[in-house]
Protein backbone atom coordinates (compact mmCIF):
# COMPACT_ATOMS: atom_id res chain seq x y z
CA UNK A 1 0.00 0.00 0.00
CA UNK A 2 1.46 3.59 -1.34
CA UNK A 3 0.69 6.59 1.45
CA UNK A 4 1.05 9.90 -0.17
CA UNK A 5 1.86 12.81 3.29
CA UNK A 6 1.68 16.03 1.64
CA UNK A 7 2.91 19.03 4.06
CA UNK A 8 1.66 22.52 3.30
CA UNK A 9 3.34 23.93 6.49
CA UNK A 10 6.28 26.90 5.80
CA UNK A 11 8.02 25.57 8.70
CA UNK A 12 9.85 22.23 8.94
CA UNK A 13 9.95 20.36 12.79
CA UNK A 14 6.65 22.52 13.89
CA UNK A 15 2.98 21.23 14.23
CA UNK A 16 2.28 20.48 10.90
CA UNK A 17 5.07 18.58 10.07
CA UNK A 18 5.13 16.73 13.87
CA UNK A 19 1.80 16.17 13.10
CA UNK A 20 2.10 14.42 9.55
CA UNK A 21 4.66 12.00 10.87
CA UNK A 22 2.22 10.85 14.30
CA UNK A 23 -0.25 9.85 11.50
CA UNK A 24 2.82 8.32 9.19
CA UNK A 25 3.96 5.93 12.52
CA UNK A 26 0.15 5.42 12.62
CA UNK A 27 -0.41 4.41 9.10
CA UNK A 28 2.91 2.52 9.50
CA UNK A 29 2.00 0.61 13.00
CA UNK A 30 2.11 -3.02 12.83
CA UNK A 31 2.36 -2.56 9.09
CA UNK A 32 5.80 -1.56 8.45
CA UNK A 33 6.56 -3.87 5.69
CA UNK A 34 3.34 -3.58 3.31
CA UNK A 35 3.14 0.57 3.63
CA UNK A 36 5.47 2.59 1.70
CA UNK A 37 5.53 5.94 2.55
CA UNK A 38 6.56 9.05 0.43
CA UNK A 39 6.18 12.70 2.34
CA UNK A 40 6.42 16.08 0.45
CA UNK A 41 7.18 19.45 1.74
CA UNK A 42 5.56 21.44 -0.74
CA UNK A 43 7.85 24.67 0.12
CA UNK A 44 10.56 22.81 -0.96
CA UNK A 45 9.29 21.88 -4.66
CA UNK A 46 8.89 24.68 -7.50
CA UNK A 47 4.89 24.53 -8.36
CA UNK A 48 4.15 27.37 -10.53
CA UNK A 49 0.20 28.57 -10.72
CA UNK A 50 -1.77 27.18 -12.47
CA UNK A 51 -2.78 29.19 -16.05
CA UNK A 52 -6.51 27.90 -16.51
CA UNK A 53 -4.92 27.08 -20.25
CA UNK A 54 -7.66 24.38 -19.36
CA UNK A 55 -5.53 21.51 -21.65
CA UNK A 56 -5.92 19.22 -18.90
CA UNK A 57 -9.92 19.30 -18.79
CA UNK A 58 -9.75 18.90 -22.55
CA UNK A 59 -7.36 15.88 -22.29
CA UNK A 60 -9.18 12.29 -22.72
CA UNK A 61 -11.56 12.03 -20.09
CA UNK A 62 -10.61 8.36 -20.13
CA UNK A 63 -6.83 8.74 -18.93
CA UNK A 64 -6.59 8.94 -15.33
CA UNK A 65 -3.92 11.68 -15.41
CA UNK A 66 -4.63 14.63 -17.56
CA UNK A 67 -1.72 16.11 -19.42
CA UNK A 68 -0.17 19.60 -17.65
CA UNK A 69 1.96 21.99 -19.94
CA UNK A 70 3.91 23.17 -17.24
CA UNK A 71 7.00 22.30 -16.19
CA UNK A 72 8.22 22.28 -12.87
CA UNK A 73 8.22 19.94 -9.75
CA UNK A 74 4.46 18.78 -10.34
CA UNK A 75 5.65 16.36 -13.10
CA UNK A 76 7.26 14.46 -10.37
CA UNK A 77 4.70 14.63 -7.84
CA UNK A 78 1.55 13.32 -10.20
CA UNK A 79 2.78 9.94 -10.67
CA UNK A 80 3.36 9.43 -6.59
CA UNK A 81 -0.46 10.72 -6.60
CA UNK A 82 -1.32 8.76 -9.21
CA UNK A 83 0.00 5.78 -7.74
CA UNK A 84 -1.13 6.75 -4.03
CA UNK A 85 -3.84 4.28 -2.29
CA UNK A 86 -3.84 6.91 0.63
CA UNK A 87 -3.30 10.25 1.21
CA UNK A 88 -2.10 12.72 4.35
CA UNK A 89 -2.52 16.06 4.20
CA UNK A 90 -1.77 18.74 6.92
CA UNK A 91 -1.80 22.61 6.39
CA UNK A 92 -2.02 25.49 8.86
CA UNK A 93 -5.05 27.71 8.73
CA UNK A 94 -4.25 30.78 7.68
CA UNK A 95 -6.93 33.50 7.65
CA UNK A 96 -9.47 31.15 7.81
CA UNK A 97 -7.73 28.67 5.06
CA UNK A 98 -5.51 26.39 3.67
CA UNK A 99 -2.00 27.92 3.19
CA UNK A 100 -0.93 29.83 -0.38
CA UNK A 101 1.70 26.79 -0.92
CA UNK A 102 -1.42 24.24 -0.19
CA UNK A 103 -4.10 26.18 -2.48
CA UNK A 104 -1.43 26.49 -6.02
CA UNK A 105 -0.65 23.17 -4.97
CA UNK A 106 -4.37 21.79 -5.05
CA UNK A 107 -5.08 23.80 -8.03
CA UNK A 108 -2.48 22.49 -10.12
CA UNK A 109 -4.05 19.14 -9.50
CA UNK A 110 -7.89 19.77 -10.22
CA UNK A 111 -8.61 18.78 -13.91
CA UNK A 112 -4.94 16.38 -14.36
CA UNK A 113 -6.90 13.84 -11.82
CA UNK A 114 -10.35 15.23 -12.55
CA UNK A 115 -12.60 15.44 -15.65
CA UNK A 116 -15.76 16.84 -16.50
CA UNK A 117 -18.20 15.34 -14.46
CA UNK A 118 -22.76 15.41 -14.35
CA UNK A 119 -23.38 16.44 -11.34
CA UNK A 120 -24.46 18.10 -9.35
CA UNK A 121 -24.53 20.68 -12.39
CA UNK A 122 -22.82 19.48 -15.55
CA UNK A 123 -19.27 20.13 -15.99
CA UNK A 124 -18.63 19.91 -12.29
CA UNK A 125 -15.16 17.50 -11.62
CA UNK A 126 -15.30 14.43 -10.81
CA UNK A 127 -12.47 11.84 -10.46
CA UNK A 128 -10.64 10.25 -13.00
CA UNK A 129 -9.86 7.15 -11.13
CA UNK A 130 -11.82 4.51 -10.15
CA UNK A 131 -9.77 2.94 -7.81
CA UNK A 132 -11.15 3.46 -4.01
CA UNK A 133 -8.43 5.45 -2.42
CA UNK A 134 -8.22 7.26 1.69
CA UNK A 135 -7.11 10.26 2.68
CA UNK A 136 -6.90 11.99 6.38
CA UNK A 137 -6.60 16.01 6.90
CA UNK A 138 -4.69 17.50 9.77
CA UNK A 139 -5.00 21.54 10.08
CA UNK A 140 -3.96 23.90 12.96
CA UNK A 141 -4.20 27.00 14.32
CA UNK A 142 -2.04 29.36 16.55
CA UNK A 143 -5.03 30.57 18.01
CA UNK A 144 -8.65 29.23 17.49
CA UNK A 145 -9.62 26.76 19.98
CA UNK A 146 -11.77 23.76 18.27
CA UNK A 147 -14.82 25.11 19.83
CA UNK A 148 -14.57 27.60 17.22
CA UNK A 149 -13.36 25.56 14.41
CA UNK A 150 -16.62 25.80 12.23
CA UNK A 151 -15.89 29.43 12.16
CA UNK A 152 -12.53 29.26 11.45
CA UNK A 153 -11.66 26.45 9.06
CA UNK A 154 -12.19 26.55 5.69
CA UNK A 155 -9.21 24.44 4.87
CA UNK A 156 -10.86 21.38 5.91
CA UNK A 157 -13.74 21.81 3.46
CA UNK A 158 -11.26 23.07 1.11
CA UNK A 159 -9.32 19.44 1.58
CA UNK A 160 -12.20 17.55 1.55
CA UNK A 161 -13.57 18.43 -1.78
CA UNK A 162 -10.52 18.21 -2.96
CA UNK A 163 -9.63 14.70 -1.79
CA UNK A 164 -13.79 13.73 -3.08
CA UNK A 165 -14.42 15.61 -5.97
CA UNK A 166 -10.26 15.35 -7.81
CA UNK A 167 -8.52 12.33 -6.12
CA UNK A 168 -11.28 10.20 -5.57
CA UNK A 169 -10.28 9.70 -1.78
CA UNK A 170 -12.52 8.72 1.05
CA UNK A 171 -12.01 10.85 3.73
CA UNK A 172 -11.77 8.73 7.09
CA UNK A 173 -10.73 11.11 9.19
CA UNK A 174 -10.00 14.93 9.73
CA UNK A 175 -7.80 16.40 13.08
CA UNK A 176 -8.30 20.12 14.00
CA UNK A 177 -5.01 20.92 16.36
CA UNK A 178 -6.69 24.22 17.39
CA UNK A 179 -4.87 27.09 19.46
CA UNK A 180 -1.90 24.97 19.50
CA UNK A 181 0.16 28.88 20.35
CA UNK A 182 -1.24 27.75 23.82
CA UNK A 183 -2.39 24.33 24.01
CA UNK A 184 1.16 23.19 22.47
CA UNK A 185 1.15 19.81 19.89
CA UNK A 186 2.04 17.06 21.84
CA UNK A 187 -1.82 16.94 23.20
CA UNK A 188 -2.93 16.29 19.13
CA UNK A 189 0.13 13.18 19.20
CA UNK A 190 -2.45 10.88 19.82
CA UNK A 191 -4.96 11.92 17.88
CA UNK A 192 -2.66 12.06 15.15
CA UNK A 193 -1.55 9.03 15.17
CA UNK A 194 -5.26 7.46 15.44
CA UNK A 195 -5.84 8.96 12.28
CA UNK A 196 -3.16 7.62 10.54
CA UNK A 197 -4.01 4.15 11.38
CA UNK A 198 -7.60 4.35 9.73
CA UNK A 199 -5.57 4.98 6.35
CA UNK A 200 -4.29 1.48 6.29
CA UNK A 201 -7.10 -0.18 9.04
C1 LIG B 1 -0.35 34.60 7.68
C2 LIG B 1 -0.86 33.82 8.84
C3 LIG B 1 -2.21 33.78 9.08
C4 LIG B 1 -2.71 33.06 10.17
N1 LIG B 1 -4.06 33.03 10.39
C5 LIG B 1 -4.53 32.38 11.45
C6 LIG B 1 -5.94 32.34 11.70
O1 LIG B 1 -6.75 32.86 10.94
N2 LIG B 1 -6.37 31.71 12.83
C7 LIG B 1 -5.49 31.10 13.70
O2 LIG B 1 -5.93 30.56 14.71
N3 LIG B 1 -4.17 31.07 13.45
C8 LIG B 1 -3.68 31.69 12.35
N4 LIG B 1 -2.33 31.66 12.08
C9 LIG B 1 -1.44 30.83 12.94
C10 LIG B 1 -1.15 29.48 12.24
O3 LIG B 1 -2.36 28.77 12.04
C11 LIG B 1 -0.23 28.63 13.10
O4 LIG B 1 0.99 29.36 13.25
C12 LIG B 1 0.02 27.30 12.43
O5 LIG B 1 -1.14 26.49 12.57
C13 LIG B 1 1.18 26.58 13.00
O6 LIG B 1 1.53 25.54 12.08
P1 LIG B 1 3.08 25.21 11.83
O7 LIG B 1 3.68 25.07 13.20
O8 LIG B 1 3.10 23.94 11.06
O9 LIG B 1 3.67 26.37 11.08
C14 LIG B 1 -1.82 32.36 11.02
C15 LIG B 1 -0.44 32.38 10.73
C16 LIG B 1 0.04 33.10 9.67
C17 LIG B 1 1.52 33.09 9.39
Amino acid sequence: MKILAIVGSYRKGKTIDTLVDRAIEGACAGRADDVHVDKLHLIDQRIEYCKNCMVCREDDPDKARARCVISDDMEAIYPLMEEADGFIFGTPVNMGQATAVMKTFVERTAWVFAKPGRRPIPGCPTPRTTRQKKAVIIVSSGLVPPLLRRWCDDATSLLRSHCVDILGAKVVGTLYAGAVEKRGIERYSQAAHRLGRRLTA
